[in-house]
């Protein structure tokens, strides 16, 4: 007899979902799936095909029209949007800057979400996003809600903008941060709150793998 995990991870924006989360799968050999570079990927789409961010209808059918396959690899995952390997620009500057308001359009969370629940009825699973514990796997094993202080979240996604060498503003990378996390908060579908039932962790002054173990002590209690 083995039983299915499924692990639900929520947070704001670079609150360590996907580091945490990736790791937590790789430790429990279960499946990761970052639900953001799905919303990445038809905002992608959007500025692409010249959809404007609050063209509800277009961007709708654009999402249920999408073939995503999501390709697991060592070297790190893929994403493959009709075919297309767009992993390298799902990070761009166009993508975070319109990928909140895209995301608060109800067509088209209708159609990741049910893409993401096909994902999970396959077996274990880690998923990390903004809803996944409220609203995409209400009956989640466990649910973790992580945060940080946004100055905290700002200088560790500052950090990674350095070493891959780009250039950047602090302040500027904090304001986009608290921005999205704004409209995120605020939407009227499925906004960005911690479930009833989450364990809520706050990793200010708690290193990944301190994080990571939280998460394994309470995955063992389940
Ligand atoms: O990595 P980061 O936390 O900066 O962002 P992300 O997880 O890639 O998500 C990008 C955006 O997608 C978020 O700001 C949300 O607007 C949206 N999103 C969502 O609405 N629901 C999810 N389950 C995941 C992401
Ligand atoms: O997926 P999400 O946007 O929530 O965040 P992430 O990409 O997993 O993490 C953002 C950055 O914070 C990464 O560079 C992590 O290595 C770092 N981080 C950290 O330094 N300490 C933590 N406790 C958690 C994340």
């Amino acid at each position: 007899y083995e039983c299915t995990l499924t692990l639900a991870i929520d947070g704001p924006a670079a609150s360590g979902k996907s580091v945490v989360g990736r790791e937590v799968a790789r430790r429990l050999g279960i499946r990761f799936l970052d639900t953001g570079a799905m919303y990445r990927a038809i905002t992608l789409a959007s500025i692409q095909q010249g959809v404007a961010a609050d063209d509800a209808c277009k961007l709708s059918s654009l999402a249920a029209c999408a073939d995503m396959r999501l390709v697991t690899h060592s070297n790190g995952d893929r994403l493959l949007l009709n075919g297309d390997d767009i992993t390298p620009r799902l990070r761009l500057a166009e993508v975070d800057a319109s990928v909140s308001a895209v995301s608060a359009v109800s067509g088209v969370r209708t159609a990741l979400v049910a893409q993401q629940r096909a994902i999970a009825s396959d077996g274990s699973i880690v998923m990390c996003g903004r809803d996944i514990g409220t609203v995409v796997l209400p009956d989640a094993s466990v649910k973790v809600f992580l945060t940080a202080s946004a100055e905290v979240r700002a200088a560790r996604r500052a950090a990674e903008m350095q070493q891959r060498q780009e250039t950047f503003d602090t302040r500027q990378v904090l304001a986009a941060l608290q921005r999205r996390d704004k409209i995120d908060r605020e939407r009227d579908d499925s906004p960005l709150r911690p479930a009833a039932d989450a364990l809520v962790i706050c990793s200010d002054h708690l290193t990944i793998e301190e994080v990571v173990c939280q998460i394994l002590a309470e995955v063992s209690q389940c």
